[in-house]
């Protein structure tokens, strides 16, 4: 028996190179070697203001996002995690035995509600709930996401072991799988801060769909550090960012590329990096257009997806049911 992999990514703005390098083609990369459940997780995306047909047109693009990075429907499952209601259910339940002091600790709740202070819904307090449930419900093994996550799995295995203890054996304890590169993207213009979809600067993120044009120039302006070795030295965090995705996106090794770089110049990395994004991301974008040509397809793949998870999410809600004496 494979092990499972659930994972998901919300589709509140435009993706970027953090999501794709930290996230989706790790996916892809696991894909054979696991049981895969992918979601486009747009009842997240609601924890903050969205536009109902920008949200609606997002939630199509995130699944064509997976699907153009090489997620084949063949070998892992993707759905619209409001397709399948157990989720809220799950939600619901797993609220009641979540103590608000934990939320409260989220690194993740404290950094996006003091951006938004009197704004603050109710949801985004509740968001690691949703989560968890997402995760709990397919008895999940592994969750192959960025390091910004990783506090929300550890949530998860808590509220999971809580459960379990109380009432038996009911949710597996699900482990984080983060890279050793490429779990935290750092932005361009500050390469101190995570690459982030909320962020709005113009020069902030590469996004997946951007052209080779916006790419060449955000890089060319992305802030490097003083001096001019090109080494990966996490004291020049610029400089280490621009190496990294270069490695990411080349696959070449770190040895290598310091002594190609060796004696040359900040504008000649950048534009080796420009080019090597430009390069990685061209057949994902050519498959993006081609699967947004066909929404009929997509809609379909995505009403099957949700088909094949429903079951495995309705047995686990019915179990927690059961064993709390709902119904
Ligand atoms: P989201 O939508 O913010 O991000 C999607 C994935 O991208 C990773 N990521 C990054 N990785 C490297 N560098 C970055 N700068 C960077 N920014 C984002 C994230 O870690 C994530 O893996 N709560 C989740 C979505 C979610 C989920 C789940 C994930 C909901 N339910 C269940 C796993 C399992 C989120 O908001 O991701």
């Amino acid at each position: 028996m494979k092990k499972r992999v659930f994972s998901g990514v919300q589709p509140s703005g435009d993706l970027h190179i953090g999501n794709y390098l930290g996230a989706i083609k790790r996916w892809v990369a696991l894909q054979e070697e696991y049981d895969n459940i992918f979601c486009v997780v747009d009842l997240h995306a609601i924890t903050t203001p969205q536009d109902p047909k920008i949200l609606k047109q997002k939630i199509r693009e995130v699944a064509a996002l997976y699907l153009a990075s090489g997620i084949d429907p063949q070998k892992s499952k993707v759905f619209v995690q409001s397709h399948v209601l157990a989720h809220t259910e799950l939600a619901w339940i797993l609220n009641c035995f979540l103590p608000v002091g934990w939320m409260m600790r989220m690194t993740q709740f404290k950094e996006k509600s003091a951006k938004q202070r009197q704004q603050v819904s109710t949801g985004l307090l509740d968001y690691p709930a949703l989560m968890a449930a997402d995760i709990l419900l397919y008895q999940t093994d592994l969750v192959p996401v960025g390091e910004d996550q990783k506090q929300h799995v550890e949530l998860t295995r808590d509220v999971a072991q809580r459960f379990n203890s109380l009432y038996g054996e009911t949710f597996k304890l699900p482990a984080a799988l983060i890279a050793k590169e490429g779990a935290r993207i750092m932005g361009l213009d500050d390469p101190t801060k995570k690459m982030s979809k909320s962020e709005t600067a113009t020069g902030h993120a590469i996004y997946l769909l951007d052209s080779p044009d916006e790419i060449k120039t955000k890089i060319a302006h992305a802030t490097t550090d003083s001096g001019q070795e090109i080494k990966f030295d996490l004291q020049k965090p610029g400089i280490y960012n621009l190496l990294e995705i270069y490695q990411l996106f080349t696959g070449v090794d770190r040895h290598e590329i310091e002594s190609a770089f060796a004696g040359k110049g900040y504008g000649e990395l950048k534009s080796a990096v420009a080019e090597a994004i430009i390069e990685g991301l061209r057949p994902l974008q050519q498959k993006y257009t081609e699967l947004m040509a066909d929404p009929a397809y997509l809609e379909s793949l995505l009403a099957q997806g949700a088909d094949q998870v429903r079951p495995l999410a309705e047995k686990t809600v019915q179990e927690v049911k059961n064993k709390i004496g709902l119904g």
